[in-house]
């Protein structure tokens, strides 16, 4: 690998609470130059300097993965700083409260949480690749849920909990378009992965089965910095790979 600093990218980081800012504060730990974005510039700048005055080197940037100018702007501003990206972590995604099943599920809220969760992954990975490209080591890992698998049997897509069928829905797209990138990117270097952190307590009232954050954004970073013995193309839960 390269001997300059490893850049990484997390999407979604709006909160303290979040999977992502944890993401960006254990990369960082790792001595990996991290760029913390949300859409909120100035959230995204705040939690930044809470890193950075932990001696990380964490920077905030603005990013509406919908957005393409949004994206633009900072490919751009990472090709002329950095040259590169070695790791991008899709960890932004579209979310409903709502409980109600597929047969009567809102058809606006759904396409919304599609378009960011999917379409907006999509369109990211697509406008990063030359930087990507230009890395020695590049690992893509997208944020999924168990919600997106046929196989579990609590959370999944068969199972008798029915809530939040649009979230379900666009991480099972999202473990396809993981898979359709890992097939492209076979033998280039490039490796993409899901990864599922588990149920993982960033709201109040998670219940005792929720795991600490620190654990569910371990998982993340673990398919982040692969080596190049690492899989590609596949699930994770905590390391193993999961049938979807
Ligand atoms: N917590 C769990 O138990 C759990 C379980 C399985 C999977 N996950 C996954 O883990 C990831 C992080 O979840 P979390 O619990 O930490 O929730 P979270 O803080 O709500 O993370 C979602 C992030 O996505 C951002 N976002 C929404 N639309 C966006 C857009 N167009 N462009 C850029 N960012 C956008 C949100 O920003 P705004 O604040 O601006 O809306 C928010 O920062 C998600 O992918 C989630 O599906 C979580």
């Amino acid at each position: 690998m390269n001997n300059t600093p490893r850049v990484a990218l997390v999407s979604g980081c709006s909160r303290a609470e979040g999977i992502g800012f944890e993401v960006c504060r254990q990369l960082a730990l790792e001595g990996i130059t991290v760029l913390l974005t949300a859409r909120d510039e100035e959230k995204a700048s705040s939690l930044a300097a809470r890193l950075r005055d932990q001696d990380l080197e964490v920077h905030g940037h603005a990013l509406d993965i919908t957005n393409s100018d949004s994206v633009r702007t900072l490919v751009g501003f990472i090709d002329e700083r950095y040259g590169r990206l070695d790791s991008l972590i899709n960890n932004a995604t579209g979310a409903t409260r709502s409980r109600d099943p597929v047969s009567a599920a809102d058809l606006a809220s759904a396409r919304q949480i599609v378009d960011v969760t999917l379409f907006g992954t999509w369109q990211l990975i697509q406008e990063m690749l030359p930087l990507l490209r230009k890395s020695d080591a590049a690992r893509i890992v997208n944020v999924s849920s168990s919600a997106g698998l046929h196989s579990d049997p609590v959370l999944g897509l068969t199972s008798k909990w029915l809530g939040r069928p649009a979230y379900g829905i666009a991480k099972a797209a999202l473990n396809a378009l993981t898979a359709k990138f890992a097939a492209e990117f076979y033998d280039s270097g490039i490796k993409v992965n899901a990864v599922c952190p588990g149920l993982t307590a960033t709201q109040p009232g998670m219940g005792s089965a929720a795991r600490p954050v620190a654990e569910g954004a371990g998982a993340i970073v673990w398919a982040a910095l692969l080596d190049e013995d690492g899989p590609s193309g596949g699930f994770y839960r905590d390391h193993e790979r999961q049938a979807w």
